[in-house]
């Protein structure tokens, strides 16, 4: 059986960044399911689909075709034959991914590549509703978050090292609004799973959450 870490949390709690450097130092894969979504939404802005347009996002997901392979280490996400991981990190494209999450037949597809993965590979996933839904039974489940205006700083500072203009009460305002609408969807809302491990990163630094979560690691896998 392979040994899945689940880690939930809110959009620029550090998931990935925590995500991939565990996975580093534990010898695991390192799932990114919110590029699944973007890759998603970034389809469906290709195809000039409307946002709000449920039923023809509906129609229109069965001919994304979307998987992923690993580059030195390094997940590829690949839409319909094209690499798009240099697309994929955008305020637009995180937001049309919000908007095109909620539609089941865009999560039935997605969650079904990612129990594949979980059970081919020993791997941490993060996510919204990895230990609620897509992984039950993963052996260790982490639910990280952080206050909206530290989230909000920390995707300020990354945008700004890579030299796009931002503004920092704008982007909390759309974490706010983003976090709304992924804990009040109707389907797989984001949660803390009653069995997840709580780890609020506020007033921590990377390296603590990592230190704290191999911990956690070694104690459930020895
Ligand atoms: O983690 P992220 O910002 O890359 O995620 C982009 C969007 O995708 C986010 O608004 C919620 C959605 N998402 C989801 O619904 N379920 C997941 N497992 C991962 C992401």
């Amino acid at each position: 059986m392979s040994f899945n870490v689940a880690v939930d949390g809110p959009a620029g709690a550090g998931k990935s960044t925590i995500a991939r450097a565990v996975a580093r130092e534990m010898n695991l894969i390192y799932v990114d399911t919110g590029a699944m979504y973007r890759a998603m939404a970034l389809f469906m802005l290709k195809e000039k689909v409307a946002l709000d347009d449920r039923a023809g996002i509906a129609e229109k997901c069965r001919q994304a075709d979307i998987t992923i392979r690993y580059e030195d280490g390094e997940q590829v996400v690949v839409l319909n034959g094209e690499n798009v991981n240099a697309f994929l990190r955008t305020e637009e494209v995180g937001n049309a991914a919000s908007a095109v999450s909620p539609v089941p037949e865009v999560r039935e597809k997605l969650v079904e590549l990612q129990k594949q993965l979980a059970a081919q590979s020993d791997c941490i996933m993060d996510g919204r509703d990895i230990g609620t839904c897509v992984l039950p039974a993963a052996q260790l489940k982490i639910y990280l978050t952080a206050s909206s205006a530290v989230r909000a700083k920390r995707r300020y500072d990354e945008l700004a090292a890579k030299g796009e203009a931002c503004d920092l009460q704008k982007i909390q305002a759309d974490i706010e609004e983003r976090d709304y609408r992924d804990m009040h969807r109707e389907m797989s809302p984001l949660k803390q799973a009653e069995d997840a491990v709580l780890v609020d990163t506020s007033d921590m630094s990377v390296d603590q959450v990592i230190s704290r979560i191999i911990g956690l690691c070694r104690e459930r896998f020895g």
